[in-house]
This record gives structure tokens, sequence and C-alpha cells, in this order.
């Protein structure tokens, strides 16, 4: 249990924007910040941070909440886990009491994980200055590759000792625990089986032991960071030419790394995506650091894995637009072929540039200025197709069938964009590119598509489930919604809760009479009214959570006291928290009205006409659903004592319902 002081400050402390800074870059509008949200893909923002409210809502997907559902969702925390994450990132100290065995675990696991990969990061930098080795073998060997020091500074550069347990040993002398070492991948587990004696099988010559081993000895580090700046991983390049030595080691996954959902250099690379609008996907780590020192900073790697929908989703938050750039041998040509597709069945708009003979992005940006390189892959960046056509056609003489096979490569490219739109544009200039007419390319286009959609359906559904099935669950659920649009309430309930959560606690003027019987005004608070009004006709909201969060003003109206909205928004009840956030986030097209001139009345000027509204059309409703079922009952042929009652009860239900009609008609005309 994190105490209670501590989560107050913690909600204090973590300002929703700084927070969701970390991910989504912001933009202001007016009061607001807008980005594209997280949660979901999209091309135009929708995502809205308020940080007067303290709390963010996409109007895209429904998602919203404050700084701690945004890092729960985001990072797929806990509660107390989220606090945790914020109270470091905001220096709060916390004390816990009785901490569940699952919360011990997390702390032990994950934030162990980053605290040792830290720590690590730390030591390998002052490897590269303070020791010998590092400063002639590490240290040299960035300089012999013409990295600057401020570049080998921003990318956390550093020399894992060439010693089998020099890292491990110090670790474990500095007070980490060797099973995080493990579980972090900085440090490999041995076990040796114990040697016996083939007479005496029984008896072990030599007993069985663990032994530990530095993953990264003798190479140079590059730390892998997640989207807040954290070291979660490592990459470590072997400096001997050796080539049964991989050249690449890099951390395996771990419970705070998962290597298709990162993507190096997204950290430093991210404002500038934003600012540039598109992003440079390379191959190497080199290749990002490279590029960043020749001045191109909007540039990630998928270092060491292919390229996944996981990352590409990662870049969507900033850019659609992309430009891959791999090394012209096989391995690099396969890997941007396999990108490509991937990247056009993710809505992106893809190009390719190819740099002159045998460079990459790292040899090439050393060669120029910033400007040429940047007018380079301006000018250069071929559009996938021209980029897929010269791949294909390359050496093949003109050769008709390796054209063909070509052309059906390409329009299986064409065919993986979700974009109708888009995949016309691409069929014209294939069939420019290609020199074949466009029909044929269509029918050819639309064979794949049927043939892709057939593939997928039937992976989806199961041989029992037929169209026919389908069309009846369908026609099922219509006709359950329609009978719900009559049997419920829910708006009318929704918006009692609305007001109780927004206004609950300010006054409103209404008639009553003094002592000696004269009329006067007085002041009474929206829930008091409310509360009142509803108690008196006995309704009761059927809807759970809006009853929840009703009972919560009974409760508090008891002891004299009316909640206000943060004690809604930061309730231990998810459900009761994320409805606030709902409920308090007006749809932005408001403040738009306001900037045309457009000033509609403040709620907050007409709260007793919107109080005594929604309680009357509340109980209008319950009225109309009373009389609905009734007259259900009468239809249904009752036994003749039943339906007596039943018809003198639906003719006084409906002389309510006139009775409350007249008096809503009245609030709403005023
Ligand atoms: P490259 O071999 O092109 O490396 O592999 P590089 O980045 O250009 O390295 P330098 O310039 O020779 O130092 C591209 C990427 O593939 C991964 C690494 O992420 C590397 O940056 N890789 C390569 C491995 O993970 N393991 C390997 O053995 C080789
Ligand atoms: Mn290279």
């Amino acid at each position: 249990m994190i105490h209670k002081e501590d989560i107050d400050k913690i909600f204090e402390a973590a300002r929703v924007e700084e927070v969701v800074a970390d991910y989504v870059s912001l933009k202001k509008r007016g009061a607001n910040l807008i980005g594209c949200c997280p949660f979901h893909n999209e091309k135009t923002p929708s995502f809205y941070v308020s940080p007067a409210k303290g709390i963010y809502k996409c109007f895209g997907c429904g998602k919203g909440g404050h700084a701690i559902n945004f890092i729960m969702e985001h990072d797929k925390l806990t509660y107390p886990d989220a606090l945790r994450y914020l109270a470091k990132k905001y220096n709060i100290e916390i004390t816990e009491e009785e901490q569940t065995p699952e919360q011990v675990q997390f702390q032990n696991d994950r934030e162990s994980l980053l605290v040792v990969s830290s720590f690590a990061q730390k030591h390998f930098s002052e490897n590269l200055y303070n020791t010998d080795e590092g400063k002639s073998i590490g240290l040299g060997y960035f300089k012999e590759r013409g990295l600057r020091e401020d570049i080998i500074q921003k990318f956390q550069l550093g020399y894992s000792i060439n010693q089998r347990t020099a890292f491990t040993d110090i670790a474990i002398a500095t007070g980490y625990k060797t099973e995080y070492l493990v579980k972090a991948g900085l440090t490999i587990e041995f076990k040796n089986e114990p040697e016996t004696n083939p007479e005496e099988s029984e008896i072990p010559v030599k007993a069985a032991e663990t032994r530990y081993i530095d993953r990264f000895s003798g190479r140079v580090m590059f730390p892998i960071q997640n989207q807040s700046g954290r070291v979660i991983a490592f990459g470590g390049r072997t400096l001997r030419s050796d080539k049964k030595v991989a050249k690449y080691v890099n951390s395996p996954e771990t419970e705070i790394y998962h290597k298709s959902d990162v993507l190096y250099g997204l950290f430093q690379s991210k404002n500038a995506i934003q600012k540039e609008k598109f992003c440079f996907l390379v191959e190497g780590y080199m290749d990002v650091i490279a590029m960043h020192q020749a001045g191109v900073e909007n540039v990630v790697a998928s270092s060491g894995t292919a390229l996944t929908a996981g990352q590409i989703k990662l870049i969507q938050r900033f850019t659609n637009d992309i430009i891959i750039s791999y090394d012209g041998d096989q391995a690099g040509i396969n890997a941007a072929l396999k990108g490509i597709d991937l990247l056009l069945e993710e809505g992106m708009n893809v190009k390719v540039l190819l740099f002159p003979d045998g460079d990459d992005p790292d040899s090439y940006s050393k060669k120029v200025s910033t400007q040429e390189l940047k007018d380079f892959i301006v000018t250069n960046a071929q559009n996938f197709i021209s980029y897929k056509a010269s791949i294909l056609t390359k050496g093949t003489n003109n050769d008709p069938l390796r054209k063909a096979e070509a052309i059906k490569k390409i329009v299986e490219s064409i065919a993986l964009i979700p974009d109708a739109i888009y995949r016309s544009v691409y069929v014209k200039e294939c069939s420019r590119i290609m020199d074949v007419d466009e029909q044929i390319l269509l029918s050819e286009l639309n064979k794949i598509r049927n043939k892709n959609f057939n593939d997928k359906r039937n992976q989806h559904l199961t041989p029992s489930e037929g169209e026919g099935a389908d069309a009846a669950s369908h026609l099922e659920s219509f006709v359950e919604k329609k009978e719900h649009t009559i049997a419920d309430a829910e708006h009318q309930e929704r918006e009692i809760i609305r007001l109780l959560i927004n206004y609950g606690g300010s006054l409103i003027k209404i008639d009553s009479e003094n002592e000696s019987g004269e009329p006067i005004e007085v002041d009474v608070s929206v829930a008091y009214v409310i509360i009142q009004e509803l108690k008196n006709d006995t309704i009761i909201l059927e809807n759970l959570l809006y009853n929840t969060a009703y009972n919560e003003f009974v409760e508090h109206l008891e002891k004299d006291a009316i909640p206000d909205i943060n004690y809604f928004i930061n309730h231990e009840n998810s459900a009761l928290s994320s409805l606030t956030i709902d409920l308090i986030s007006e749809p932005y097209f408001l403040s738009n009205w306001e900037q045309h001139g457009i000033y509609p009345p403040k709620e907050i000027d007409i709260l007793k006409h919107s109080a005594y509204k929604a309680i009357y059309t509340l109980k209008c409703r319950k009225l109309e659903m009373m009389i609905y079922n009734i007259q259900k009952r009468i239809k249904d042929n009752p036994p003749e004592e039943e339906l007596m009652t039943l018809l003198q009860t639906n003719i006084s239900l409906q002389n309510a319902y006139k009775v409350f009609n007249n008096i809503l008609g009245r609030i709403i005309v005023k």
C-alpha cells in the first residue's frame, strides 16, 4: 500500500501534459494541447490534453483519464505500479506498507531491471574515459569512426572491459543482485553439470557449479532507451574482425525489453520526426548515430530484429511518411522488401532511398554537408514502385517472363494498401513505370485483394460460422438493441450523474417557505435538489455504475458533505474514475465556437434549468418505461383480476406522465 499522502503528492506533481509528452508530441491549441492518439492509429490529431483539468481525452477512440491513467494504459501498469513510476519520475519518495506479493515482485523485477541497466550504462560510459583499456580501445574506436564527443554523450555510448567477469564483479560488489543482472541480460548464467568418477558414479568428483559471465565483454556499447529515455537494453559491437564472432550482440528479451516494440534512437529522434514530418528508417546503430552527427535527426533503426508492426505503430504516433534506407547487399534488400510490405499494410507512405555505390547512411553522411545530405534524401527518395521495379528487373535484360513476375510482385504490394485512392494512384504509377495497361493491373489487383480477403476470413471464421449465421446474429442484436432503447433510461440517468459530478456542490436558488409560511428563495446545492426530487418519486438508477456514483452523493449528503470532481477522478473504483473523465471532458468543438465569436450560455449560469430539466426528463422516461411494460403485459392476455389492476395502474401512470410532461415542457421553454 502506498500512503495516501504520497498518492496526493504524486497527483499534485504529475502534470498530465508532462507525463503525456514523454510519449506523444503535443502541440498547443488554445488552452489545450493536441496530438496523435497513442492508443489508436490516426493521421489527424484527435487526442486532447487539458492542463487546466489535468486530463487527456481522445475524441477518436474515447480513451481518457488523468496522468496516472495514462501511464496505466500506455505502459500496461496497475494503479500502484503507475504511481511508483510517476513517483520516480518526479523524485517523490514513497513509503509503502504491506505490499502484496505481486507488488513486491514488480518492484523487484521491472524497476530493479531498469536500475541495473542504468547502472550498467553509467559504468560502460565511465570505462570509456576512466580506464586505460576503455580510452585506448573503446574511445579510440569511436574516434576512428569519426564520432564527436557530444554525439558519444548524446547516445550514452560506452565500453565493456575485455575480461569475462569484469562488469558482473563490479556490479555485485556495488550491491546489485546477480538475479537481476541475469534477468536484465547483462550477465549470463552457466550451470556446470557435476563431474562424476566413472567407477563410483554416485560420488561426484566435482560439485555442480554455477558461473556468471559478462554478456558483452570486450565490446563497445550502444544503450537502447525506451521512450522516456530510460535504458532498457544494449547492443554491443565486437572490435575483432574475427568472422566467427557475432558483430553485434544484443540484450535478450527481458521484462523491460520487448524487441518488437522498441526502435533504436526514437527517444533522441522523436522531436525531429515530428518537426520534419517524416521518419528515416535505417538498419543499424551506427547509421542512426552518424545521421544525428550529420544533422539529420529524424532517424530510427529496428536494431536486432526485422521491422515489426509494433515498431511501425511507434512511428505512426508521429508521422505516416517514412523513407527506408537499408544496405544494398542481399540481406538489406530482402529486409527492405519485407519492410515495405509491412509498412504499406499499416497504411504508411513508403519511400526508399539508395545511397551511391556501396555507401550506407553512416558512410555517406560523412562525405557531405548537412544541407547536401538533406537535399540528397529529398531528391533521391523514390517511391516503392520504382524501387521494387529496379530491384526485380535488375540484370534480367528485359526478359518478358521476369518482367511479368516483377509486375505481379509490385501489384501484390499495392494490394496491401488499405486506402483505395492511394491504391489507384500507385496502379497508375506502376502502369507508367512498367509500361503495362492500367486495366490489366486493376484486374490483377482485384484478384489479389479478393484472395487476401478470403484467406483472412477463413482464418477468422471457424467452420461452423458461415455467412448465414453471421447475418442472423446481427439481426438478433438489432432487435435486442431496439428493445433496449425503449426499455432503459441510460441517457437520462447519465445526465443526472453528469450534473452531480460536475456541479453537485454548486448552489441554486429554489422557492421555499419561511417559518411563517411566506414564500422565500433559498440556496441549496444541485446534489441536494436532485436527490430530494428523485427520492420523492422513489426513483432508482438502474445502471449499476451510475447508481454507485449516485449513492456516493447520497452517503456524503447524509454527512452534509458533497464530493468534488477530484474525489471522483481519483476514485479507487477505476470505472467510476473513467466515467468521471468522460463526463467532464466537453467536446472540443465547443471551444471552436468561441473562436468564431459564438458564445453558447455557460452551463454554470443555467444550472437550475439544467438540473430540473434532467430530473423531469428522467422522471418522464421512467414513467414511459413503466407504461410500456404495463401495456405489454395487458397485450399478453393476463388473467381477469390482474387485467383490472393493470388497467387502473395504466391510467394513473398516464395521468402522472401528463403532469410531469407538462412541468418538463414548462422547464424546456423557459
Ligand atoms: P550492419 O552489419 O550493417 O552493422 O548490421 P552496422 O550498424 O552498419 O555496423 P558497423 O557500421 O559495421 O559498426 C545492421 C544492424 O543489424 C544488427 C545490428 O542492429 C546492426 O546495427 N546486427 C548486425 C546484429 O544484431 N547482429 C549482427 O551480428 C550484425
Ligand atoms: Mn554499416
